[in-house]
């Protein structure tokens, strides 16, 4: 029975896991995966690691040294991990494709309700039973633009919800689907003529900081920013200007691009060091969510499957379906 290393392992990871696996031994380990943790792999074939393991290559060099041959993400983002320094080690790194597009799509839309209605806002007031509705104003989004960056699963579901709210849809994506209905233009006409923004593509080199403070100049006054994706798809410290000067009338994020040291723990008894995200979290027009876009019932069965399937093929030298590979 093959041994597979499991990082950054939660309550609900523990129970999916549990209930969809009876092949592997899985040791879970609460820390994430990190140069300083990489030896508890000592002994197993296997890693399950997740967005903010630190993945790089001294990290993937620990773990092939400690016998480790193949890495299965448990996610679909893989932007943490060096792939070069993997293939280099002959770690076989495999991933979860897809587990529900519909999770992270339909949060994205809450985030937006949310930030646009306030509903955080009205929650701490009702609950204070402070019954005023002034400073909760918000938009009608029949008859709004919806841009979308990034027309794969999530983006192609959130597009859908967007369209049953009555919104009209543009989207960019560098490699556009065609067939698919979808109205494309260019991402500087999106910024232009969209009042919400909501990414939806990977993090690569070329993605990186896709939303600048040249790209937050040529938006709508008043537009909306929605990330569900990756935090360093936008310049953190970009935003927070625009927020300050109302270009930005409201932001929904569930990702932060210096997340890492952060989000799935408890820091309420700690000083945050982070200037950026304390001023982020603090402002009344942007809701942060710590990454759980896509904590939903369907899509943590749908990854503890996909995980075990991969790994089954690994270990039966079968075709690896959801293999990432560098440069692929
Ligand atoms: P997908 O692979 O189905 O679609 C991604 C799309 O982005 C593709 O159409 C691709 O052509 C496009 N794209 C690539 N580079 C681009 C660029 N520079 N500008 C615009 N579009 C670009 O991926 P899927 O499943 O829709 O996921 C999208 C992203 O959502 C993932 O990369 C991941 O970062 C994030 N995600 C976040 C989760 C959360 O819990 N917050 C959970 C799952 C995914």
């Amino acid at each position: 029975m093959p041994a597979i290393a499991f990082f950054d392992a939660k309550t609900y990871d523990r129970a999916s896991f549990d209930l969809a696996n009876d092949r592997y031994e899985i040791r879970y380990f609460e820390s994430r995966l990190t140069l300083q943790t990489a030896k508890l792999a000592s002994g197993c074939e296997a890693v399950c690691a997740f967005v903010n393991d630190e993945i790089d290559g001294r990290t993937v060099g620990i773990l092939a040294d400690n016998g480790v041959k193949v890495l299965a993400m448990r996610c679909a983002g893989y932007s943490n991990v060096d792939l070069k320094a993997a293939e280099a080690a002959g770690l076989t790194v495999v991933r979860v494709p897809a587990y529900s597009p519909h999770a992270v799509a339909e949060h994205a839309m809450g985030l937006l309700m949310a930030v646009n209605r306030r509903l955080h806002k009205a929650y701490g007031r009702t609950r204070e039973f402070n019954f005023n509705i002034a400073g909760l104003t918000g938009v009608d989004l029949y008859g709004k633009t919806a841009g979308v960056i990034g027309t794969g699963k999530i983006g192609r579901a959130f597009m859908d919800i967007c369209r049953g709210f009555g919104m009209r849809v543009l989207a960019y994506d560098p490699y556009p689907a065609l067939d698919a209905g979808i109205e494309y233009v260019s991402l500087e006409e999106l910024l232009e003529r969209s009042d919400v923004i909501s990414l939806h593509c990977p993090l690569t080199e070329d993605s990186w900081h896709l939303l600048d403070a040249d790209a937050f100049a040529r938006m709508k006054k008043g537009v909306f920013i929605i990330n569900t994706s990756r935090g360093a798809l936008l310049d953190s410290t970009a935003l927070l200007d625009a927020l300050n000067s109302g270009k930005v009338r409201g932001a929904g994020l569930d990702v932060y691009e210096e997340e890492s040291g952060y989000f799935f723990k408890d820091h309420s008894e700690k000083p945050i060091r982070d200037d950026v995200l304390a001023l982020l979290v603090s402002r009344p027009n942007v809701l942060l969510t710590s990454h759980q876009a896509f904590l939903t019932e369907e899509a943590l069965s749908n990854i503890a499957a996909t995980t075990l399937e991969n790994l089954d093929d690994y270990f039966a030298g079968r075709k690896l379906i959801n293999e990432v590979r560098a440069g692929a």
